[in-house]
Formats: C-alpha cells, sequence, structure tokens
C-alpha cells in the first residue's frame, strides 16, 4: 500500500486565502515591484512592448543564466539552471538526485516542501533541527543522528523559513562536513540571502563550500518579484543535465517574460537598486512588528538575520492552524500558522510590506489576541 500523500498544507492555506483577505501578514517576501520599477524608465518599457513572445531558451536565456552566475564565485553559465520559482528547483534535485528508498535529511523548522516531497516520491525523510531553546540554532547532535551513510540528500533553508535566522560559521562547516563525509547533496534554497535586517553582508552562499553543493535561489523574497515566477539551481554541469532532463517533462521552461525582466533585475543598475528597497522594507517592518510586539505582555519574538518574516510565539491553549482560521473568519487577516512548519504555539508573521497596511493587521492580530 503506498503511503496516503502528504499535502502541502501552508501552500495551498495561503493560495486558498492571500488573495480574498484585508491583510495578508502570510506573504514571507517584500511587498512586490511592478514592471515599471524594475524597468526603470519609460523607454526600456516601450522597447519591452515589442518583445516575440516566444520559448526562451529552455534551461534560461544566456543573458539570465551569466548573470546568475556571477553571483557565485566559480561559477559559469553552464552550472546554472533556470526554473519556475525555488520551488521547481527544489522539486528537480530531488527527482533528479535521489531515487525511490533514499534517505533524506531535511532541516527543521522549514518550508516543508523538501520534507513533503520527498515522502510522496517514495524517499525516507529524517530531520534534524533549529532548536527554540537556543533561539533558533542548529542542534548538533540531531544533525550527527540524521545524517547516516544512506543519506543521499541533505536540505536546508539559509536564512530559514520560518525562523529568519542564518547560520553561523560553524554550524554552516557542521552541516557541510555531515553531507561531505557520508557523500550526500547538500542543497541550500538560499531565497532570503540578500534580506538581511541586522547587517549589511549579504549571507553568504553554500555554492563552492563542497563539490556536491547545489544552490537554490529566485526572485521571490529578497527581489520582491513572486509574479516572474523565476528561480534556479546552480552546481556541478553533470547534475544540472539531469535536473535539466527532469524539466523538460515538467514545464519545459519558464516564461519569455519572465526571463527578459529577471535579466534586468539581476543587471548592476538595478539589483543594488532593488536590494536597498528589501532592506528598507525588512528594518523598517521589523521595527514596527518589534515595537507592537514589545507592548504586549502575551507574545514573544526572536529577531530574524533576515528576511521579512518573523515567528510569534502566543502562549495560549490554541492549536495554530485554528488560531489562522480564527484570525481568516473573524479579522479577515491571513497568517502562516506554525504547525505548516512542524512547529505549533507559534504562528509566522510576515512584516515586510506598507507602514499602514501592517500596522492595521497588527492591530487586527492584537485584537484577536485580545479577545481570546
Ligand atoms: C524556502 C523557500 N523555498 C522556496 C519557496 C518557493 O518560492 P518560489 O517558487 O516563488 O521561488 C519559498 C516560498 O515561500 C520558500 O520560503
Amino acid at each position: 500500500m503506498p503511503e496516503p500523500f502528504v499535502p502541502f498544507q501552508l501552500e495551498r492555506l495561503l493560495s486558498t486565502w492571500e488573495n480574498r483577505v484585508e491583510y495578508n501578514l502570510s506573504e514571507s517576501g517584500v511587498h512586490p515591484m511592478s514592471v515599471r520599477e524594475v524597468l526603470g524608465d519609460e523607454a526600456a518599457l516601450d522597447a519591452f512592448g515589442g518583445l516575440p513572445l516566444r520559448y526562451p531558451q529552455a534551461n534560461g536565456t544566456p543573458a539570465l543564466r551569466d548573470a546568475i552566475a556571477a553571483l557565485y564565485p566559480g561559477a559559469r553559465a553552464e552550472n546554472v539552471l533556470v526554473t519556475v520559482g525555488a520551488i521547481q528547483a527544489n522539486l528537480v534535485a530531488l527527482a533528479a538526485l535521489t531515487q525511490p528508498g533514499d534517505a533524506v535529511a531535511v532541516l527543521e523548522p522549514n518550508y516543508r516542501q523538501l520534507w513533503g516531497a520527498a515522502q510522496n516520491l517514495g524517499r525516507r525523510v529524517a530531520t534534524f533541527g533549529l532548536q527554540p531553546e537556543l533561539e533558533w540554532r542548529l542542534d548538533r547532535d540531531e544533525l550527527a543522528r540524521a545524517i547516516t551513510p544512506a543519506t543521499r540528500l541533505v536540505a536546508i533553508v539559509n536564512p530559514n523559513n520560518p525562523t529568519g535566522r542564518a547560520l553561523n560559521g560553524d554550524d554552516r562547516r557542521a552541516v557541510v562536513e555531515a553531507a561531505q563525509r557520508v557523500g550526500a547533496w547538500l542543497l541550500a534554497d538560499e531565497v532570503y540571502a540578500g534580506a538581511e535586517r541586522a547587517s549589511d553582508a549579504v549571507t553568504p552562499t553554500f555554492y563552492g563550500d563542497d563539490a556536491r553543493v547545489l544552490a537554490v535561489n529566485s526572485l521571490s523574497k529578497t527581489y520582491a518579484l513572486p509574479g516572474l515566477r523565476i528561480g534556479w539551481i546552480v552546481g556541478p554541469v553533470e547534475a544540472v543535465a539531469r535536473m535539466w532532463a527532469w524539466q523538460d517533462y515538467a514545464t519545459i521552461s519558464a516564461g519569455m517574460l519572465d526571463n527578459q525582466l529577471a535579466a534586468r533585475a539581476l543587471s548592476p543598475n538595478a539589483r543594488p537598486r532593488i536590494i536597498a528597497r528589501t532592506r528598507e522594507y525588512v528594518r523598517r517592518g521589523f521595527e514596527r512588528l518589534g515595537a507592537w510586539a514589545s507592548r504586549r505582555d502575551d507574545v514573544e519574538i526572536v529577531a530574524p538575520d533576515a528576511g521579512g518574516i518573523c515567528l510569534l510565539k502566543y502562549g495560549r491553549p490554541i492549536a495554530s492552524s485554528d488560531l489562522a482560521m480564527r484570525l481568516i473568519e473573524r479579522a479577515s487577516t491571513l497568517v502562516a500558522p506554525g504547525d505548516a512548519f512542524g512547529i505549533d504555539g507559534y504562528l509566522r508573521i510576515g512584516f515586510a510590506l506598507p507602514p499602514d497596511y501592517l500596522d492595521a493587521g497588527l492591530g487586527r492580530i492584537g485584537t484577536l489576541l485580545d479577545d481570546l
């Protein structure tokens, strides 16, 4: 008997409600940019109008793959596969580089895409964790237990979703060495790198730390362009070829408009501007969330290192998915429940939003907590 299908609880909740509520504080990215903002001027926008909408180069246009490769030390265009979001990059890596029955080790708490997809594809999933008692730092004993000679792939999200924490240097080395010891692939989903709150340094990529590292990223979070549906994976040429072979079956390619706009977003005249905008949203948003939380005695937060997300511990005897449903029904406000990430008792709040909108959404959450 096959195991029951594991649904992607978080994505289905968000897809159902994100365009229907008055206040959407469930988004982990940054308030989105417009086409005009990406292109920067009217002439570029006008030129875009004449773009023929044929299929783009299926593994990503050369200009886009060059722009991506330039972000990774030692990478060239042939190390890059452009995908439909980071979500597809993670899936093709899992499909191409592991077999049914293989062991996969996943860092928790987690976005849970790989965790669920791996189970649905018949892989055996072990987890290791960031610990709340350590302010969401890595538990090295769990790491050592989860990774065994049978492990084929180790999957991490760094900076992490939902905690916003980034691994420190020692913990990074511990993860790389643990994967290296058993010859496993290390898949690092780095979609929140560049959206640092507390530092101006970009969280370094794992790419280059070992020959078997695969680095995943996208334009959806730090670049505030989730509607473009552009992601990528950077890895050894032979692994990239195997992943592209799966993409042939799944999507052929991302869209032509997406590829063109993505290359513009990563160009030297747009990228710094977008990252500066993101950091402004992240820093201003967290200040407001932090001030709101400090005025309440019933919630606790740990400041994130990067990304527009933060876990809120609410200390009430109600499951987080029930609390999230009450917020939808009574306050038309959407947040992500902790249990969708494997940690009940928390809500994940997205705060990289326009100030008035964020304040109003937090106000709705506060009123509901008061009424509980
Ligand atoms: C860690 C992580 N990976 C991947 C994704 C999927 O993003 P996308 O496919 O839009 O790039 C998300 C979205 O929330 C995420 O948080």
